[in-house]
């Protein structure tokens, strides 16, 4: 049944508003129990992929540092493995020949001979898809090098015409030596990403260099780039999931994300190879996923590596209790007194204060472990978890029915804290789970859900998939009893071509600039106007539309929650109109003021499609309005988001 006009109505004594004897209606009971909004709802999940941090986040500009990222000769023909992101100015002024794993300073590493045969022969490195350079900024930077007098180092444009900044970086000799420099433009020109470093050798001669690293200003001096952070900003993330998803299990256990590895120097960090296909230098290690939830407001939700990496190796028993053990110093780098080793650690890596942890996951999807594993490594990291440090909550990464089939444990034995689900469904595939949590069994285990996306438009989502996700969000908000937590994955994408291993993100970026997705915007709505109460919602004449996709079947046009603020009294219902036709909804509210103009908020477009981009990051963007109801009555535009606070 096709029904435009829908009618909101809240307690009896509201009835005024309401229309005519056997009009549809839509309640919205305001003086049922009143559960409270889980404080954690929503937050940030986070991996390395897409060029996350590497050529996003972790804010520094020169790509390959350590000269990791290598290219073979092709099959069948000889000659040398070369840097893939490094390259000489001028092949005829200077040989650049890759030294593999060679004694640096107190650690292996690779570096780059090069032998100049003329003064002014110069390295480049064109950064991550272009090096960003903006005007009356100063970049700090840092190389590693021995060899014969100095150096000059610049930020040129990408045809060499133009020096933007140089330093002369002199006093090189036969042993290895930190330099550090800084580069510092001047304010005449348009910020740029055709920009590239240079660096020159000032005589000829031979070189060897290493470690080369350039910084802009970051977030709080953290080392994180400002634009994305404040984006992340507007989300108000009550956390951080890290590090993973697949990168926390790594292809394998040696690519495993091993954090012992990730801590202290970034120059003494060795890096790790990333399941998705490229090299993380691990400048963006443990310290700063925790820093990152710090300055944004939130705490880290600790996902621990559990003895499963993806090419499906495990380990149990006896040999898993290494990796307990990592995670007991990891858990004590987190939270440990300085009086402890790791917490010790923690303060001389320049953190002082313990960060706040009230959550640590066991593993990444497993789910997927059919080698039954799971249940007996899970055990063991919960109970040596639980021993040290009982105030943990602790996230099985399965279902609570997978954990249980087969009879390797028993609900009597082990009630799980909490369950990480995951979905990734298409838009439609959103609406048809909607109501999903709303018959979830309050004595299981809560639910983290702690990937979730619709998948539509890519790089980034477009309108269409926000609509999903807002009908998905009101799902998991009208359940937040229960559902917990939850987080969008992935986060981020770097949109240069050849970048993204997995479509359809959440925010967008190339090397200059960076932009929400409408699913972004729909998050920072929601997670704006949470409320901490939630408001039972009981709906009757919501039209309905048939699904045409495979599934098919009559899907709800309206998807709906509303929540108060307890201090404020403020109600906030959050609306979405799946359809490209307006809804009249007709609104009722409770208590003795009739409300007449209200605050509205809405996300719209007339073409489900509508996007955002670098060339035009707010297409699709919130619009505040205060709207003037009308016998009760509030229009919802055709595909939209829309929050009323009343
Ligand atoms: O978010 C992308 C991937 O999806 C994650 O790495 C993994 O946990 C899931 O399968």
């Amino acid at each position: 049944m096709y029904i435009k006009r829908i009618i909101l109505l809240s307690s009896a004594a509201a009835l005024l508003f309401c229309g005519a004897a056997g009009a549809q209606t839509l309640t919205l009971r305001l003086k049922e129990a009143q559960k409270d909004v889980s404080p954690m709802l929503y937050g940030l999940m986070t991996e390395e992929i897409n060029y996350a941090y590497e050529g996003g986040l972790y804010a520094q500009l020169v790509r390959d540092p350590q000269v990791k990222e290598l290219v073979q000769p092709q099959r069948g023909q000889s000659g040398p493995v070369r840097p893939r992101y490094w390259e000489l100015s001028d092949p005829d002024g200077a040989t650049m020949t890759l030294r593999q794993n060679e004694a640096h300073v107190n650690y292996r590493n690779n570096s780059l001979l090069v032998e100049a045969r003329r003064s002014g022969a110069a390295l480049l490195n064109r950064g991550f898809w272009g090096m960003a350079v903006r005007p009356a900024t100063t970049y700090q930077g840092s190389l590693y090098a021995k060899g014969a007098g100095s150096l000059t180092v610049s930020l040129v444009s990408t045809d060499g015409g133009t020096v933007y900044a140089s330093q002369r970086v002199s006093g090189l000799g036969a042993d290895w030596r930190k330099f550090e420099f800084r580069l510092a433009t001047g304010a005449a020109f348009a910020p740029t990403k055709d920009a590239m470093l240079r660096i020159a050798f000032d005589a000829p001669g031979t070189y060897q260099l290493t470690r080369v690293m350039l910084f802009p200003p970051s977030y709080k001096g953290h080392g994180l780039r400002s634009d994305l952070m404040e984006l992340m900003a507007g989300m108000k993330p009550a956390f951080l999931r890290f590090p993973g998803g697949n990168y926390l299990e790594g292809n394998t256990f040696h690519e495993r994300f091993d954090w012992k590895r990730t801590i202290g120097d970034v120059n003494f960090r060795p890096g790790h190879q990333c399941p998705w296909g490229y090299w993380s230098s691990d400048g963006l290690g443990l310290l700063e996923f925790l820093t990152w939830i710090e300055d944004l407001g939130g705490e880290p939700i600790l996902g621990v590596f559990a003895g499963y990496t993806l090419n499906r190796d495990y380990v149990e028993g006896e040999y898993l209790e290494p990796f307990i053990q990592d995670a007991l110093d990891e858990i004590e780098y987190v939270i440990g007194g300085p009086e402890t080793k790791w917490g010790g650690q923690r303060v001389r890596d320049g953190h002082p204060a313990p960060f706040k942890l009230h959550y640590v996951e066991i593993g990444n999807e497993d789910f997927f472990d059919r080698s039954g594993s799971y249940q007996g490594r899970y055990m063991q990291f919960y109970k040596a978890i639980k021993a040290k440090y009982p105030q943990l909550q602790i996230i099985a990464s399965t279902s609570e029915q997978q954990f249980y089939d087969g009879g390797v444990m028993d609900r009597r034995d082990l009630q799980l804290d909490i369950v990480d689900e995951h979905y990734y469904r298409n838009t439609l595939g959103m609406y048809r789970a909607a109501f999903q949590y709303d018959s979830y069994d309050r004595n299981g285990p809560k639910v983290f859900c702690g990937e979730w996306a619709s998948r539509e438009g890519e790089p980034t989502t477009n309108l269409n998939a926000a609509l999903g996700d807002a009908a998905w969000m009101a799902c998991m908000e009208r359940n937040s009893d229960h559902v917990i937590a939850s987080c969008y994955a992935p986060l981020f994408v770097n949109v240069s071509e050849g970048a993204m291993q997995w479509r359809s993100d959440l925010l967008g970026y190339d090397a200059l600039s960076a932009y929400g997705s409408p699913s972004y915007y729909a998050q920072c709505l929601f997670a704006q106007y949470l409320g901490d109460k939630i408001l039972p919602v009981s709906a009757e004449g919501i039209p309905t539309f048939t699904a045409d996709d495979r599934e098919g079947g009559e899907l709800p046009q309206i998807y709906y929650t509303a929540t108060m603020d307890s201090k404020s009294g403020r109600i906030y219902l959050k609306l979405v109109n799946a359809v490209g036709t307006p809804q009249t909804v007709k609104l009722a509210f409770d208590g003795k003021r009739p409300v007449r103009d209200i605050k509205k908020v809405e996300i719209a477009a007339d073409d489900p499609l509508a996007t955002n981009s670098i060339d035009a990051p707010t297409a699709v963007v919130p619009v505040e309005s205060v709207v003037r109801l009308r016998k009760g009555a509030v229009t919802l535009s055709p595909y939209s988001i829309t929050v009323l606070e009343f």
